[in-house]
């Protein structure tokens, strides 16, 4: 197994939370103040203390179903989540010395009830950038985003880093199951039957145009993300296209088919249980192609060797769309 301990440079430390909004149901975009943020790409992701900041003690909180009740600061009834939280980079601005780095957190659970409730000038424990992260493309070539649900903050932080290499040829394809789920604000509503439209507005003023899909049609396309792009796909003139996405296996399975089938070349990045982010806990492992082994195949870690692959290195994904 390749050495998988901590990458290159990360930082450890305690963050101010400067800006907080509720872009839609469930869904909560926090950005925070970094001292010493190291350089980072699209597709690395940071671990979040999801508890108090600065202490290492697991502690008893007052948690209910449905998040943290109001006596959340003073009771120590359920527990607070011991293990830190993976969250992709959603975008990142400033430089190492001073780094403003913001995710989007959906509530599912106790870790991300905490996130939920972040006030500006509270403090947030990270570590990061954690992971490998997209390969940017080379600027002749079309990159088409794709990302659905969980899966869309690593593509709104690409998308700033595109446009600020001035690459020309970018779209998005994002999707959500309805509008009340999907965490982009829309400058103008999407096109309904697919097309390609300057509608959202994304970090930097990034100009691509995007697709949006809803599976209840309440916004964009109906249809999942795969529908919107093979509209796109039909529409647009792409020169040698090179597809980045993160999103729901099912989702990423049906990624891996469709570029397959089309010859394109495409990053996948995946969504593993990280209890540590770094490479120690073993808890992420996946299957990739090795033909060095025997089997055809090894074990790497998501957290580290990812969670950014190239599709036809990951088994599950590779198996279904050579099928
Ligand atoms: C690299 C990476 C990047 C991520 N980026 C984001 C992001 O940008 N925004 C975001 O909202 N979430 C993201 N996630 C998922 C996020 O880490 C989980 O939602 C979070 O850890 C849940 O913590 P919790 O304590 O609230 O819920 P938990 O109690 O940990 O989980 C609640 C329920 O959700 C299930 N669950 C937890 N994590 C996952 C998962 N990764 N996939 C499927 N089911 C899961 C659990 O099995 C459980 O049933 C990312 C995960 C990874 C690995
Ligand atoms: S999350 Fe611990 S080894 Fe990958």
């Amino acid at each position: 197994m390749p050495s998988t301990l901590l990458p290159k440079r990360v930082c450890a430390c305690d963050s101010a939370v400067i800006e907080v909004a509720h872009p839609c149901r469930d869904h909560v975009r926090v950005k925070v103040a970094v001292p010493g943020f190291p350089a980072s790409v699209p597709g690395q992701f940071v671990e979040l203390r999801c508890g108090q900041a600065g202490t290492n003690a697991p502690r008893e909180r007052c948690w209910t179903d449905h998040g943290p009740t109001e006596a959340f600061e003073t009771s120590w009834l359920t527990r607070e989540p011991y293990l830190r939280r993976p969250f992709s980079i959603a975008d990142r601005t400033g430089d190492e010395q001073g780094a403003q780095v913001e995710i989007i957190s959906r509530h599912i659970g106790p870790g991300t009830a905490f996130l939920d409730v972040l006030k500006v000038g509270d403090t947030l424990n990270l570590t990061g950038p954690l992971g490998h992260g997209f390969d940017l493309p080379s600027p002749n070539r079309s990159a088409i985003l794709v990302g659905g649900g969980v899966g869309i903050p690593p593509l709104l932080y690409m998308s700033r880093v595109l446009a600020a290499e001035k690459h020309r040829g970018a779209h998005l394809v994002l999707g959500a199951m309805s509008r009340d789920l999907f965490p982009v604000t829309c400058s103008e509503s999407p096109a309904e039957d697919g097309r390609p439209r300057r509608c959202l507005q994304l970090p930097g003023g990034a100009p691509y145009a995007a697709t949006v899909t809803t599976d209840d049609g309440t916004i964009g396309l109906r249809g999942r993300v795969t529908d919107g792009w093979q509209r796109l796909a039909d529409r647009e003139q792409l020169s040698d296209p090179i597809v980045y996405a993160c999103g729901p296996s099912a989702m990423l399975r049906g990624v891996a088919v469709l570029t397959r089938s089309l010859g394109w070349d495409c990053q996948l990045c995946i969504e593993r249980n990280m209890g540590c982010g770094m490479g120690t806990c073993l808890s992420c492992v996946t299957r990739v192609r090795d033909e060095s082994r025997p089997a055809g195949w090894r074990w790497a870690l998501a957290c580290s060797e990812g969670p950014v692959f190239d599709r036809d290195l990951l088994v599950e994904e590779w198996d279904h769309a050579a099928r």
